[in-house]
């Protein structure tokens, strides 16, 4: 394949890429959006393996390695459930990080191409810039994957002088860039770059520990933005057009992301990444005692649910994730259907953070075919539960906990709600008392108007539509 092939080709998937990215933001387009996506790759990568770059020698080695890649990537799709999605996320961001490490290391060991003067002082920086974003994105991920999978515990580390720790790191870094720079052979750069990679790796380690549970979203999106500028580093160190198109659209719209979880949670993106929030462990603030619940929790029967819902004229239905743990998507959409053919009016609320990643609950309701128009977003929705006569609350906890609101030594305090207690009735679904994701009471189970459902959401939910149908 030529070089202008090549480019066409290239262009054609960078174009592809950037449909792929609009038809993901909305969840009617987002099939078309992965279609677009999965045709972007496999042309790039087509017109890669056959493109100048790769001599006739290699292509074995790049089969094997796709074929290699391919499985393992094909299998963890098969085998990963939707609620541990955000791991693999990780896990494949810290991949990308390591690519882009192996990749500087290779491009500097590398004299087949002599580069000189201006363009070895870029060649340079590209290597030694790409490997810095690599390192601290890998090791970075595999902390994310830690903490997301429970491995390592949720509360943040904090040490003493942390800030100066890692103001200290980032001079370091930058004196030994310089002498990087002023290496004159490859031997005499390897320390520099060595050290910085070891304290680029440290640096991942501690920014992700330092962040606590509950700002676990915003960690997952700000890394998948790094994988892109890790990605972009790489196209550089490669001269590779493509990557630096793809690195930069990634890199960029995970930052965009990482604003709007910012923005949902009410967290400020350069404290989160500071650290210390979402520890779970209050400090009391002034006179503000903590929200501490208090009474006793009202049960309620799957038929007495059905008998509230049989007579609601509004419900309104708040995912969470237990419903995805649970898998009753497909349940709750029956429900909703023969709610429906009653007459009564049935509105989903949607939390931005719901469940475990982005876009989780509506992923899972598009999934089960729940009308696209009755999936409304929290600000769309949140002052109309007032009107509403019940809301019913299946697996969620976090997103509905009127702590957020009233308690401002809570670890969620300031995060928008959904405002489930001002329904005239609230039910909650879920297995127990058991707290969710942020790990914190939550005194909506102890309100007077809001009843509990306790057991596994599709086991009840079956019984609830039972119970309606009955
Ligand atoms: P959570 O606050 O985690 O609450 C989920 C609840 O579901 C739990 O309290 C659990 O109670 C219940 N549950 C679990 N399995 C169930 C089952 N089989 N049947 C019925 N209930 C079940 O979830 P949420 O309200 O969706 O809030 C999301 C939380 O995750 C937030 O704190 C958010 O910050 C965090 N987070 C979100 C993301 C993104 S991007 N969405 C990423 C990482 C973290 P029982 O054990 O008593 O059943």
């Amino acid at each position: 394949m030529s070089e202008s092939l090549t480019t066409v080709a290239y262009l054609g998937a960078a174009i592809l890429f950037i449909l792929s990215l609009g038809g993901l933001s909305n969840p009617e387009t987002s099939r078309r959006g992965n279609v677009y996506g999965m045709i972007g790759m496999a042309l790039a990568v087509l017109a890669t393996i056959f493109g100048p770059k790769v001599a006739a020698a290699g292509l074995g080695w790049v089969i094997a390695a796709l074929v290699l890649g391919g499985s393992v990537g094909l299998y963890a799709a098969k085998v990963v459930k939707m609620t541990q999605m955000p791991e693999l996320v990780a896990l494949m961001h810290s991949l990308v990080g390591l690519a882009a490490c192996l990749v500087g290391f290779a491009s500097y060991v590398d004299t087949s191409i002599a580069y000189t003067g201006a363009e070895k002082v870029i060649h340079q920086v590209e290597i030694y810039i790409g490997i810095l974003i690599g390192a601290v994105t890998f090791s970075g991920s595999l902390i994310a994957f830690g903490k997301l999978n429970g491995k390592i515990g949720g509360k943040p580390l904090l040490l003493p002088a942390r800030h100066w720790l890692n103001l200290i790191a980032l001079l370091v870094v930058i004196w030994f860039g310089g002498e990087f720079m002023r290496a004159e052979t490859v031997a005499d750069g390897m320390l520099p770059l060595a050290i910085m990679t070891v304290l680029a790796l440290l640096f991942g380690i501690h920014m992700v520990m330092a962040i606590g549970g509950a700002d676990m979203p915003v960690v997952v999106s700000m890394l998948n933005s790094y994988s892109g500028w890790a990605a972009a580093a790489t196209g550089f160190m490669l001269g590779n057009d493509l990557l630096i198109v793809t690195g930069a659209l990634v890199g960029s719209s995970g930052a965009i992301l990482s604003y709007i979880m910012c923005t949902a949670m009410n967290r400020n993106f350069i404290s989160v990444i500071a650290g210390g929030f979402g520890s779970g462990a209050p400090t009391p603030k002034g006179n503000g005692a903590p929200a501490e619940p208090q009474g006793e929790v009202t049960p309620v029967s799957a038929t007495e649910t059905a008998e509230l819902l049989r007579d609601a004229k509004s419900v309104i239905i708040v995912p969470g994730y237990g419903m995805a743990v649970a898998q009753a998507q497909h349940t709750v959409n029956e429900i909703v259907r023969t709610l429906r053919d009653k007459g009564v009016d049935v509105r989903f609320a949607i939390h931005p953070v719901a469940g475990r990643m982005p876009g989780h609950m509506n992923v899972l309701l598009a999934e089960a075919k729940v009308p696209y128009d009755i999936v409304m977003e929290m600000d769309e929705i949140n002052a109309d539960f007032p009107e509403a006569d019940v809301a019913m609350v299946i697996g969620a906890n976090d997103i509905v906990n009127p702590a957020a609101q009233d308690d401002p030594t809570s670890p969620i305090a300031g995060m928008p709600v959904l405002e489930v207690w001002k329904a005239k009735t609230s039910i909650v679904m879920k297995r127990s008392m058991a707290s969710g994701y942020a790990g914190v009471d939550n005194p909506l189970f102890y309100k007077d108007n809001n009843r509990m459902l306790f057991g596994d959401a599709k086991k009840m939910l079956d019984e609830v539509l039972s119970a309606l149908r009955g």
